[in-house]
């Protein structure tokens, strides 16, 4: 358990290479740098890493079919393979001998129908386990990203964008390659090897020991770098993820680098985890090209060894020609496929290690996401809302308090304003609220039910609306995006939210992108947009936060004017540093230090606007 979160106790510090010190920090890298390998994701050990590879079972299962289909072929073209050295000896004894039945041109023409066969049969077998590869990792790919989006906001307060959509991409990747490439080539190679063994042993038990005598030192040598080749491979991993999460950060803050001319330092930020990428795969192709060398000597030195022992035994008339060159072709068979078999293995290592993290996602706690699941609803939301000492620190800030025994209640449709200091904890309040994350200790409750007991999604599609602090805007169109919270509105409810919110700015953009994170609007059309959102969803308890910060005072006062109307029914919380908003409550609530230090009725009901309100200290100091 825990994959995620920090290393286990029992884990080893992670070994660095003798010349490499560690936290040594490349020639690059600006010095404020954090080590790029120490990402959000921890080493899991071995134990963990077999458990991982289980869960791959239930998305593999769907491919069975085809998965044996094609061992089944490659059961057969391998037998093909593997029969063509005897065969071809016998053909060779036969024309040298006396009276030949055939000639060679009619062995090689029989031969060529049977090697045509094989290649049929390659094909499909290629073509099955490549597809069923595909299909792995195209459902592993989605089950990540669910996995993925059904976790806590906490935990993405401190897991960066660009290292998630590595673990999506890459890592996906590279199992991938372990189903569709690295089992096909290492199941060939294994039947390969038996099969050229038996022939070797029915051929010549002496020779056959003398040629597989010298495999056992480079099969050591070749676990040996395995073992690093796997532990390298997860850093290399480590730091593609790092680059990733460094160029999305620095594309995300373009016109802020732009607007400083930063871009250099982000270059060479995004060099130094490139670098370090860079170090980590040099170490595991040293490791890898070690043993692809061993396996090769080993090989060229049994085969000089049956050659020296098998001509004597030519020589001698204990052999025939064609059994020698029978035997040859079996000990080059199978030596290239003791090749295949170690290169495989340093790979299927390699990709071990670099799936690591994707199974990690997999992994993640699906069984909070379930317990969420079976939460309750309400069956009639009045909009009632009451936090009852509530403390609050954010996770990845736990000795930062943020709310302190905060109580404040607001009656189902009751219009209240939280003000305060910038960083008193309002967008906190909304937040808890909106049950985006949990308080620590006391209860937010609405309609006196705790919001414990209440599933988020339902809470949220049914109960609270909230136009965030800063509003982003989605994919799609002014209409998608009006449309989100929404999807069964007809055209003309989008049509009146967005003529409520005051949308009607860009009409060419009703149909039309408006840009990653909505960059084609201004900030106050953003602002409209996510007002419109919360306008069409007919929840009875809305929290606006800074709805109006970035509008100028006409659009303000028409919005302020509109939403009279439209919540009236609703409990709505504001939160708000501006005057001409206030009109909309009929209670302040202040905040200073997530505590309540004020809370007071203003003057005049909800609707008529009190002109005095502007005059009021609360409003002349949050102006
Ligand atoms: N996601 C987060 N992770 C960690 N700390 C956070 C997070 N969001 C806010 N904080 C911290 O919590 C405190 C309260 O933040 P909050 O956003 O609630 O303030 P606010 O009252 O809305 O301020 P403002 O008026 O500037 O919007 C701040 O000190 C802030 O640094
Ligand atoms: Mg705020």
């Amino acid at each position: 358990g825990g994959v995620f979160g920090a290393e286990p106790p029992h884990q080893p510090p992670h070994e660095q290479p003798p010349h490499q010190p560690p936290h040594q920090q490349s020639p690059h890298q600006p010095p404020h740098q954090q080590p790029p390998a120490s990402s959000a994701f921890e080493s899991a050990s071995s134990g963990e890493t077999h458990a991982q590879w289980l869960q791959l079972a239930p998305l593999i299962w769907p491919e069975r079919w085809r998965l044996a289909g094609g061992l089944a072929l490659l059961g057969v073209s391998s037998a093909i393979s593997i029969s063509f050295p005897r065969v071809a000896g016998v053909m060779l004894d036969e024309c040298l001998s006396a009276s030949p039945m055939w000639t060679p041109h009619a062995a090689a023409a029989g031969l060529l129908g049977l090697f045509t066969l094989q290649a049929a049969l390659v094909a499909g077998r290629s073509q099955l386990l490549a597809f069923a590869g595909e299909r792995v990792a195209a459902s592993m790919r989605a089950r990540a990203f669910e996995r993925l989006l059904a976790q806590d906001l906490a935990f993405f307060d401190s897991r960066r964008t660009g290292e998630l959509l590595n673990r999506l991409s890459a890592d996906t990747a590279a199992v991938q390659k372990v189903v569709a490439t690295h089992i096909v080539s290492g199941a060939r190679g294994a039947i390969m090897m038996m099969g050229c063994a038996l022939m070797m042993l029915s051929l010549s038990p002496s020779l056959c020991a003398l040629a597989v005598a010298v495999f056992p030192p480079a099969v050591l040598i070749a676990r040996a770098a395995g073992g690093r080749i796997k532990a390298r491979q997860a850093e290399v991993q480590d730091a593609l993820a790092a680059s990733g999460a460094e160029a999305s950060r620095s594309l995300l803050a373009l016109r802020t680098l732009r607007l400083f001319s930063a871009e250099n330092e982000a270059v060479q930020r995004y060099s130094a985890t490139v670098d370090a990428a860079l170090a980590q795969a040099k170490l595991v192709s040293r490791a890898a090209a070690l043993t692809e060398a061993a396996v090769s000597f080993s090989t060229q030195a049994s085969l000089l060894g049956v050659l020296a022992v098998g001509g004597q035994q030519v020589l001698d008339g204990a052999l025939s020609y064609g059994d020698l060159s029978a035997f040859l072709m079996y000990t080059l068979f199978l030596g290239f496929n003791a090749g295949n078999v170690a290169t495989t293995y340093a790979e299927l290592l390699r990709a071990a290690g670099a799936s690591a993290r994707v199974l990690e996602l997999l992994q993640l706690d699906a069984l909070a996401a379930d317990t969420k699941r079976k939460r309750g609803a309400l069956t009639s939301c009045r909009g009632g809302v009451e936090l009852r000492g509530v403390c609050f620190n954010y996770p990845s800030r736990p000795d930062t308090p943020v709310l302190r025994h905060l109580s404040l209640s607001v009656r189902a449709g009751e219009k209240v304003a939280i003000v305060g200091e910038s960083g008193c904890g309002k967008s906190t309040v909304a937040a808890l609220l909106s049950g985006l994350y949990a308080a620590d200790s006391g209860e937010v409750l609405i309609d006196g039910v705790p919001l414990s007991a209440i599933d988020g999604e339902h809470l949220r599609r049914n109960c609270v609306s909230v136009v965030p602090q800063e509003p982003a805007l989605v994919w799609g169109s002014l209409r998608e995006n009006i449309a989100l919270g929404a999807p069964h509105a007809t055209e003309s409810q989008l049509v009146e939210a967005a003529r409520r919110a005051r949308c009607d700015f860009a009409p060419s953009l009703w149909a039309a992108d408006v840009g990653e994170l909505g960059v084609q609007l201004s900030g106050g059309q953003r602002q409209r947009v996510a007002l419109a959102r919360v306008l069409l969803r007919e929840t009875p308890i809305v929290v606006l936060d800074e709805f109006s910060s970035a509008l100028d005072a006409v659009a303000e006062e028409a919005l302020v004017e509109a939403l009279t109307h439209a919540l009236a029914s609703r409990t709505l919380i504001l939160i708000t540093h501006r005057t001409p908003a206030l009109r909309l409550v009929d209670r302040v609530i202040e905040l200073r230090d997530g505590m309540v230090v004020r809370d007071e009725c203003v003057r005049g009901s909800y609707g008529v606007a009190p002109a005095s309100v502007g005059k009021t200290p609360v409003g002349r100091k949050y102006e």
